[in-house]
C-alpha cells in the first residue's frame, strides 16, 4: 500500500516531521512511503496512494498559504483517499490544532475520508494529527511515529476487511 506525505517547508522543520511519518508508517509491512515537498510532487506516486498526510507550518494559526496554494490550484484528483494531517509550530498554542483543522475542511470539500486516530488505539491520543513545536522532542518526536504508524496499521486493516 502507497502512502505519500506532502509537505510545505521553508526552515526544515515541518521537512524532519514528514521523514518522521515515513519512518512510522514503514513500521507496518508492505507499505511503500514517499515523501514530497509541494514544490516536487511524484504526481503518479499521489495517484496511486490510499493514504496521503499534509504537513505544514503555522502561518498565523493556521495553515501557510503555500498549502492553500498547493491545494486550490492541485489537479491531482484526492477524493476518496484517505487524508491526515500534521503540523510544526514555534510556540505551544500557537495554532497548530486551528491549523490542521483548517487543512481538514479543504481536504473534506476535496472528497477525501479525514483520519486521525484519535483516542481510538488509546494513549498518546492524536486529536486532529501530529503536532511537533519547531521540528519536536524527543515525546513529540515518538508521537509521531506512533501516529504514522497506527494510521498505516488501521487503514491496512480497513482495506483488507472492506475486500
Ligand atoms: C509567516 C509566519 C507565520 C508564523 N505564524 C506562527 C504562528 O501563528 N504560531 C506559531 O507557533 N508559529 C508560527 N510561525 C512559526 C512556524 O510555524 C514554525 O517555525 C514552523 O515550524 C516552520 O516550519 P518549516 O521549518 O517547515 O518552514 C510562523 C512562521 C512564519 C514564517
Amino acid at each position: 500500500m502507497k502512502i505519500a506525505i506532502i509537505y510545505h517547508s521553508e526552515t526544515g522543520n515541518t521537512q524532519k516531521v514528514a521523514s518522521l511519518i515515513a519512518e512510522g508508517v514503514k513500521k507496518v509491512e508492505d507499505i511503500e512511503a514517499k515523501c514530497m515537498s509541494i514544490d516536487d510532487i511524484d504526481k503518479a506516486f499521489v495517484e496511486e496512494a490510499k493514504v496521503v498526510f499534509f504537513g505544514t507550518p503555522t502561518y498565523g494559526g493556521s495553515y501557510s498559504w503555500q498549502m492553500k496554494k498547493w491545494l486550490d490550484t492541485c489537479k491531482i484528483k484526492l477524493a476518496g483517499k484517505i487524508g491526515c494531517v500534521f503540523a510544526t509550530e514555534n510556540y505551544l498554542g500557537g495554532g497548530a490544532d486551528n491549523a490542521e483543522l483548517a487543512l481538514i475542511s479543504q481536504l473534506l470539500v476535496k472528497g477525501m475520508f479525514v483520519y486521525s486516530v484519535g483516542a481510538g488505539d488509546g494513549k498518546p491520543y492524536t486529536h486532529f494529527g501530529a503536532v511537533c513545536i519547531k521540528d519536536g522532542n524527543e515525546e513529540q518526536k515518538e508521537r509521531v511515529l506512533i501516529f504514522a504508524e497506527r494510521v498505516a496499521k488501521n487503514v491496512k486493516k480497513l482495506l483488507k476487511d472492506i475486500h
